[in-house]
């Protein structure tokens, strides 16, 4: 599964990059006014560091509206995935934008159905939000299953990204049910990394390597 940081801070992409375990980026309008910068500027920057998919969001709500975004997000960098809301109109632009080649994230995803016309206009990736959707009592990642479901039964090649992460839970069912990445904000994205046992483990081991007469490093 592939792991994408989401995330428009630059620095906080910076350190997570460093890892070597990072695919791509995604942001969203909330999280491009949470960092500060110029919205260009920023998804240029993001796409020159981390040269995968940087996913930038479209705010025209009409599809002609959303077509003339996304070209011009486009045309910032190669790495560019345009993100469009799954509304009717953006049903619409994301066929025209399928048909020139430009790579589409549509976000907002909320049910099966909606995924699955997704992919029928010719999404590159299908956002479900699982988090928003355990807000509202309903199972996120039973969503994200039935679209893979949905998706593997027609033979469609969008590619699901597991979105709204709150919690490493998230990341380990959607790693097990198959999406193709999890879009993971930093401060999830740290916790995946550390385990106290290990913490433990590895403290335990340097206490007594200082008992190795000679370790000859
Ligand atoms: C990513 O593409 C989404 O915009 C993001 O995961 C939404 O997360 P939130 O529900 O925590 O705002």
């Amino acid at each position: 599964m592939k792991l994408f940081i989401d995330s428009a801070d630059i620095n906080e992409i910076r350190e997570l990059q460093a890892l070597g375990v990072v695919d791509g980026v995604t942001t969203n309008p909330t999280l491009v006014a949470r960092a500060g910068g110029p919205f260009m500027q920023t998804i240029k920057a993001i796409c020159d560091l981390v040269k995968g998919p940087v996913s930038a969001e479209v705010v025209s709500t009409d599809w002609e509206g959303m077509v003339r975004e996304a070209r011009k997000l486009a045309s910032l960098s190669e790495y560019v995935v345009v993100k469009i809301p799954l509304i009717a109109e953006g049903l619409k632009a994301v066929k025209v934008l399928s048909q020139e080649g430009i790579r589409t994230n549509v976000t907002l995803c909320f049910s099966p159905v909606q995924a699955l016309l997704a992919a029928k206009a010719g999404a590159t990736y299908v956002s479900p939000f699982v988090g928003r959707l355990d807000d509202v009592g309903h199972e996120g990642m039973e969503v994200v299953r039935q679209i893979r479901a949905i998706l593997d039964n027609y033979g469609f090649d969008t590619q699901i990204i597991t979105s709204s992460v709150r919690s490493p839970m998230h990341v380990l069912e959607a790693a097990l049910c198959g999406s193709d990445v999890a879009t993971v904000p930093p401060p999830v994205f740290r916790k995946l990394v550390h385990h106290p046992l290990t913490d433990i483990g590895l403290q335990r081991f340097l206490e007594d390597w200082k008992k190795v007469p000679d370790p000859g490093f």
